[in-house]
């Protein structure tokens, strides 16, 4: 479809590409320029990168989400994520209750505040950390846990079981069968822990219970949230914090004013979003700005080029927390928006609010590139920072270590 434009692409569509890992945005600028619906015969997808066109596929019901050999379908077993119509209203809704503004509320103080305080009592007094390696990386799955009512002490094991199924997702090369071996065995924990009366049950619990959802289905959400509450949680944390002590005076800015917060955190999720790319596919024979989009196509849509396109946020690629706030395509949009968004947003507002209540000042240390990298889900590598001494944590923070079942 580059011919019906008449405009060269600056370079092939190419995820494996380093050049396109460590800088998509040109080619994003380009292609929502001169070719917004752009078929790729190498990967046998159309892309769409403008902020109205990924509008329009996500809450259009000419797109939909289900495909049998979908990668996500793959890895977790069929889920919400890629079910359609009532199949996605039954599974969506007998997790939701978990996400409702009281119980992330409650979340946020019982659950991650005190998870993040015992994280920074290990973290902080080496002076000089890797907030990615102990932090970001972390405390997201030991929340997923929590919420769904199983042990933190499991968190690691279910974060080295679930990172092949998250990069088989990111097309990185893990093999079929190695994904399949991990998906069972997680099933078989996930149905033990449902089976055992948990001492604080969990929406786990809930999905196991309700009769509408088989078992199987119970399972592969499941599966699914122990992913996508991770993943992505992790990269916006470390995307967050590396943007905070990369920019001059930031840090000091947030301790004296902390209702900046949220300005700063959907700036960055804006700029920076964790995860690029979603999948549609055409559920009928379609024309998009010109382009025929043939029924069954699978359509790439780059929530990170909408986010940058300067019809909705002027000047782009600069990260500006005063700007007006409009629409960003990081949590999605539609039917399937995420479903953690708010819980993800309380992570973030808490975990940056623990770092600002215990350091002074926190700065990159020497030789630290706070660039995010990536295909699909796009982070900073490692985030070594400097720090002076701590202040101790406030004393209603430290007492997860007792009270994690
Ligand atoms: C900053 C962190 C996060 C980001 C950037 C993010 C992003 C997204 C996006 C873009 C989608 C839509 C995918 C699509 O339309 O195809 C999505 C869906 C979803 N997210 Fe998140 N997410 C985050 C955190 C979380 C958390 C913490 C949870 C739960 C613990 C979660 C659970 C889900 C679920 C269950 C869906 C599927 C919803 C559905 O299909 O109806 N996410 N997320």
């Amino acid at each position: 479809m580059t011919a019906t434009t008449g405009h060269p692409a600056p370079g092939r569509l190419d995820f494996d590409d380093p050049v396109f890992q460590s800088d998509p945005w040109p080619l994003y600028a380009h292609h929502r320029e001169h070719d917004p619906v752009h078929w790729s015969p190498a990967l046998g997808s159309f892309f769409v990168f403008g902020h109205e066109h990924v509008r329009q596929t996500l809450v259009s019901p000419d797109f939909g989400t289900y495909h049998p050999f979908r990668a996500s379908r793959r890895a977790f077993g069929p889920s919400m994520l890629d079910s359609d119509g009532a199949r996605h209203t039954v599974q969506r809704a007998a997790a939701a209750g978990s996400f409702r503004p009281r119980q992330v509320g409650e979340a946020a103080t019982r659950i991650v505040a005190p998870l993040a305080a015992a994280l920074l009592d290990d973290l902080l007094p080496a002076g000089r950390a890797d907030f990615a390696e102990v932090l970001a990386r972390t405390l997201p799955m030991q929340v997923v846990c929590r919420v769904m009512g199983l042990p933190v002490a499991d968190a690691q094991w279910l974060a080295d079981m679930m990172r092949p199924l998250a990069a088989y997702v990111d097309h990185a090369g893990v093999e079929l069968a190695e994904v399949v071996r991990r998906r069972q065995e997680l099933r078989a924990y996930l149905l033990a822990a449902a089976a055992d009366g948990a001492e604080h049950p969990g929406l786990l619990h809930v999905l196991a219970g309700n009769e509408e959802l088989t078992e199987a289905d119970a399972c592969n959400n499941g599966i699914l949230l122990l992913a996508a509450g991770t993943e992505t949680t992790t990269a916006a944390i470390t995307n967050l914090i590396a943007r905070v002590a990369a920019e001059p005076g930031l840090f000091e800015r947030l301790r004296r004013d902390r209702s900046l917060l949220p300005a700063v955190i959907a700036e960055t999720l804006r700029h920076e979003p964790p995860l690029h790319v979603t999948l549609r596919f055409a559920q009928r024979d379609l024309v998009l700005e010109g382009v025929d989009v043939p029924a069954g196509s699978a359509v790439q849509v780059c929530l990170a080029s909408a986010n940058r396109d300067p019809a909705v946020h002027p000047e782009p690629d600069r990260w500006l927390p005063d700007r007006p706030r409009r629409p960003t395509m990081s949590f999605g949009m539609g039917r399937h928006v995420c479903l953690g968004m708010g819980l993800a947003n309380a992570e973030l507002e808490t975990v940056l609010g623990a770092v600002l209540d215990r350091l002074d000042h926190l700065a990159l240390a020497e030789g630290v590139d706070p660039r995010p990298v990536g295909r699909t889900f796009r982070t900073v590598p490692a985030l070594r920072c400097s720090y002076p001494a701590p202040r101790p944590a406030p004393s209603s923070q430290s007492s997860e270590r007792r009270t994690a079942p």
